[in-house]
């Protein structure tokens, strides 16, 4: 028996000027509302520029908004960056960290990955935890080898079923439109399942979200959510679109 509602979780990237981003989110939040209501939570993580307007925008209702990323320390002198507490100041509730992205444009390691999701948890935020291997690594036969690592290294020291989510993104399925098949989905999420058992125990473990990202749209969500450890998406290029979005939330 499980409890876990799926969560439906929207990664705009570097997607948006204030106009669109804002009929996107509030394209979204109209939608929720209108109802019958999906079995699912609904996220959109905006660029940090339009976090404070699509938060105040979607202020009151069922949608969800989270960063994309946080800093590991409260404040300071980092130039550029954005700290966990001004995310939740703004009205997050997430925040996404260690996204294949960040860990390639940046050099994001998992002890870095892991202080952001500790700093975004501190202030309150859920953590989404990005973890997942290259083409070479699954060709490699490392891929369940390389989840774990990366999630051992990652999860923060005091992980709950509340406060942390796992984004299960094979990088060779983000924004290629090559998804995994529901049978290599599946392997991947009962693993990590397995191994947050080893870590936290087994009930935890039997209420900690894990999503699948990566070239999620439309047509394949149904099979991909339906999957026994699949427990929402992290959506990408679907999410631009409210009415992809939406289809996908529905699917849930
Ligand atoms: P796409 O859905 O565009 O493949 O992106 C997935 C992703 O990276 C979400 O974080």
């Amino acid at each position: 028996m499980t409890t876990r509602r799926k969560l439906i979780a929207g990664n705009w990237k570097m997607n948006g000027l204030k106009a669109d981003g804002l009929a996107l989110a509030k394209g979204v939040a109209e939608v929720l509302a209108a109802g019958p209501a999906p079995a699912c939570d609904m996220l959109v993580c905006p660029p940090t520029t339009l976090v404070a307007l699509v938060a105040d925008a979607v202020a009151g209702s069922k949608l969800a908004v989270g960063g994309q990323d946080c800093h590991a320390k409260t404040s300071g002198a980092h130039t550029g960056d954005t700290s966990a507490a001004a995310l939740a100041d703004l009205g997050c509730g997430y925040a996404i960290v260690g996204h294949s992205e960040r860990r390639t444009d940046h050099a994001e390691t998992d002890a870095v990955v892991k202080a952001k999701a500790t700093a975004a948890q501190a202030a309150g935020l859920v953590a989404i935890v990005c973890i997942g291997e290259t083409l070479a690594q699954r060709d490699a036969g490392q891929t369940l080898e390389v989840n774990r690592r990366q999630l051992r290294g990652s999860l923060p020291d005091a992980a709950t079923p509340e406060n942390t989510v796992i984004a299960y993104e094979p990088v060779w399925a983000i924004g290629t439109g090559r998804v995994a098949t529901p049978a290599q989905a599946q392997e991947v999420h009962a693993a990590i399942r397995a191994e947050l058992a080893a870590i936290l125990g087994a009930g935890p473990a039997a209420r900690l979200r894990i999503l699948y990202g990566g070239s999620m749209k439309p047509d394949n969500a149904r099979e991909l959510l339906a999957l026994p450890d699949v427990d929402g998406g992290l959506i990408g290029g679907a999410a631009l679109k409210v009415a992809d979005f939406w289809a996908i939330a529905q699917s849930a």
